[in-house]
């Protein structure tokens, strides 16, 4: 590691222990290191996919061909995903008082994984299918293993289209997901931003409400993003992983 990364790692270290309300913000780039590819730049899933399908409208208009891409998206992965060491270092310190909550755009489950307890996911969880009839809900994971027949109806009311339960394009943000990540904004005197292109609205003005309020941003990222040179304070270009390790480490040593 540099000697200004590690200086970069040190004065993060300082400014999270110095905080006296923390909160992390986090996008798909925390989950790279996991083996799951983020939607944008290198290896992106929409340089694969075209964003449209995860329009709400195109998947109830076609179920059929949103379905068969999402299951290719987020359901066949070769290999069990496990949290890495940058979820792992966000739950250690959020054990130890130092972190109040993780607000994420992530539907992957990671956080609650690595032991995380306060997370407000402000795009829902790839964990679970509900039926848009009867709102029965169900683990995805039993759905696609029991029936292969897709879309997958509902087994409750037999009749129901279900849906996974993260957010489409052009669906609102859950109530209490959107009303808690606004207390955070408001009440934050730290962020750490990780791993994220800023660019989904309205996620991406939650860093920004948060600067508003007077909240230091401290963010990671291996690329700049739409933050680094307007609301972040300092800017630690490395990956997630090796950055909050580090982190972690100085603070609970
Ligand atoms: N560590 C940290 N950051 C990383 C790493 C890594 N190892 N690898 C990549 N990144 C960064 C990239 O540089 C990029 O800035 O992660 C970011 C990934 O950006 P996006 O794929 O746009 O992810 P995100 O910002 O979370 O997207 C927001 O867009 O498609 C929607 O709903 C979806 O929640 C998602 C939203």
């Amino acid at each position: 590691m540099s000697l200004a990364l590690q200086a970069q790692i040190s004065k993060a270290s300082e400014m999270i222990k110095d905080a006296n309300h923390i909160a992390a913000f986090t996008g798909a780039g925390i989950s790279v290191e996991s083996g799951i590819p983020p939607f944008r730049g290198e290896g992106g899933i929409w340089n694969k996919y075209p964003p449209e399908l995860l329009e709400i409208s195109h998947f109830l208009t076609d179920p059929l061909t949103t379905w068969k891409a999402i299951k290719e998206i987020f359901y066949t992965f070769e290999h069990t995903v496990k949290p890495n060491e940058a979820h792992i270092a966000l739950a250690k310190l959020e054990a130890r008082g130092f972190l109040k909550a993780i607000i994420t755009q992530n539907i992957d489950n990671l956080h609650q994984e690595a032991g995380s307890k306060t997370i407000f996911e402000f795009h829902g969880n790839m964990k679970y299918v509900r039926c848009l009839d009867c709102q029965a809900e169900f683990e995805v994971m039993r759905i696609l293993q029991d029936n292969s027949m897709i879309p997958p109806l509902c087994p409750t009311c037999e009749t129901g289209l279900l849906k996974p339960d993260f957010i489409f394009f052009g669906e609102d943000i859950p109530k209490m997901a959107y009303r808690n990540t606004m207390d955070q904004a408001k009440i934050a005197d730290l962020f750490i931003v990780v791993g994220t292109t800023g660019q989904v609205v309205p996620a991406s003005y939650i860093p920004i409400i948060a600067k508003q309020n007077g909240c230091k941003i401290i963010e990671i990222n291996p690329q700049p993003s739409s933050y680094t040179n307007t609301i972040t304070d300092l800017f630690i270009q490395c990956k997630a992983g090796e950055a909050l390790k580090q982190i972690a480490a100085l603070i609970l040593k």
